[in-house]
């Protein structure tokens, strides 16, 4: 399985291995060893979409090279370019055997004996009824430290850029308890951290057994309570939906990290407007004072989207404005990309392409340096980190800071699991070295 895209995708992939375990199949590393090779696609950005259909010209190739041996390949499409563009797909590459929706993959095993069975694609696109939740086994924790775990998904929000909305569908939460069981197994099987998924993740109300709702922040009090579960995370926010109950579980769950990607999009109120954000930048300056106030160590990161469609130099300007005032130490931008079927796509005002690459490099080298200075503040202090994996080099462990710096340590295996305080030695642009100080640590809950 190949994710294209958001954390939502790497999640979904997971439990489609999940579902096929039962039936038989394993994960390869390459292409040519599959017998079935799911790419499970973006839509948000036409590059990501060309991507896609310049890996099936190239996938193509190895199928064909299959067809006469004892395992031919099948050849599925799945998430949010399947759910777009579905007959695009069947007229572009006919030789594909199955394209799938994001809210289908739990047929995938009825799908892949039809794929067997029958000639012709397989096709699954629409939205059922059933919530596909219902019908995945539970997650597993893989021998990993810090897993995601989707709460919600879709969204109603309709920003004017989005293919969200139309990919995804409408916004469904999860009921609490199946959220609750789901924790409790990834953290029985080793996780330590787990950050919460969905589109417009805080507009999660799930249902309670008791008949009433729980918004994100009374979630996240009750995952707090999980013995064994250090950290917790969420994504993505919609900040016109970021409520006093959030706002307070920063203030009072030290799981919680400080540390919250808060897309602003755009720094110009018009632009904003333009877009349906639903929040003007006083709006997001005082949401980002109200949770500093409740957590003062708490750092900001964001997406921007650079030549939407009437952007004007004053427009940019604002943007670069807001990026100093708040001192994202983190973030994606992006050029706006027009995408079919979007209202903003049809505006007039497009901007020249040039003018979006000019401005883009402008902002990422404020956002690099932004990034960069931030780092270098860690340098002689000590941070938490969650000793998660092994680094390139023998004897080194790697780790995230609760910023979400990638940290590199040498430290004995044995920590791996464990959040360790060590000592910031060096900040690079995208990472930290630390010194590991023996046995001596304090293992810190935060
Ligand atoms: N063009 C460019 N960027 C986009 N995003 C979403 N749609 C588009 C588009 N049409 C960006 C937004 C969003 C992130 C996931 O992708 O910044 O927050
Ligand atoms: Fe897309 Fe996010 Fe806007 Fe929803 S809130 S339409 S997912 S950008």
């Amino acid at each position: 399985i190949k994710s294209y895209g958001c954390q939502m995708n790497v999640y979904d992939a997971e439990r489609m291995a999940d579902l096929l375990a039962p039936i038989g199949y394993r994960m390869v590393e390459e292409a040519k060893d599959a017998d079935l090779l799911i790419l499970n696609t973006c839509h948000i950005r036409d590059k990501a979409v060309e991507k896609v259909y310049s890996d099936l010209g190239r996938l193509r190739r190895i199928k064909t090279s299959r067809e006469t041996s004892t395992h031919p390949m099948i050849l599925a499409v799945a998430g949010c370019v399947a759910q777009a563009e579905g007959e695009e797909i069947l007229k572009r590459t006919p030789y594909v055997d199955i394209i799938f929706g994001p809210q289908t993959y739990h047929k995938l095993p009825e799908m892949v004996a039809r794929a067997h069975r029958e000639t012709g694609t397989v096709l699954e696109t629409e939205f059922p009824l059933e919530s596909k939740f219902d019908h995945l086994p539970k997650p597993k924790a893989r021998g990993r430290y810090s897993a995601f775990l989707t709460v919600q998904e879709g969204c109603d929000k309709f920003c004017t850029f989005c293919v969200v909305p139309y990919t995804r569908g409408a916004e469904n939460s999860r009921p609490t308890a199946d959220v609750i069981s789901d924790a409790r197994s990834l953290v029985a099987g080793g996780v330590r951290e787990i950050t919460l998924l969905g589109q417009n993740v805080n507009a999660y109300h799930g249902a309670t057994p008791h008949g009433t709702e729980l918004g994100l922040g009374r979630l996240i009090t009750e995952l707090a309570k999980i013995n064994g579960l250090h950290r917790i995370r969420y994504t993505t926010s919609y900040p016109a939906e970021v409520d006093d109950d959030l706002i307070e579980a920063h203030a009072t769950v030290p799981k919680l990290m400080p540390y919250l990607h808060l897309p602003v999009q755009s720094g110009s109120d018009s632009i904003l407007q333009a877009m349906n954000r639903r929040h003007n930048i006083d709006a997001y300056r005082s949401l980002v004072d109200q949770l500093r106030h409740a957590r003062s160590d708490i750092a900001f990161s964001s997406d921007f989207i650079v030549g939407f469609p009437g952007e004007t130099d004053a427009d940019f300007q604002s943007t670069l404005d807001l990026v100093d005032e708040i001192g994202f130490i983190s973030a994606y931008s992006f050029k706006y990309s027009p995408r079919p079927g979007t209202p903003a796509a049809a505006s007039l005002g497009q901007v020249p392409d040039e003018i979006k690459s000019q401005r883009l490099k402008t902002l990422q080298r404020k956002l690099s340096a932004l990034q960069a200075a931030f780092n270098s503040t860690t340098v002689g202090s000590k941070l938490p980190v969650l000793l998660d994996g092994h680094g390139r080099y023998p004897g080194q462990l790697v780790g995230r800071s609760p910023y979400m710096q990638a940290v590199h340590v040498s430290a004995p295996t044995k920590q791996l699991g464990n959040i360790v305080n060590l000592r910031i030695e060096a900040a690079h642009p995208n990472s930290l070295a630390a010194s590991y100080e023996g046995e001596n640590y304090r293992r810190a809950i935060t």
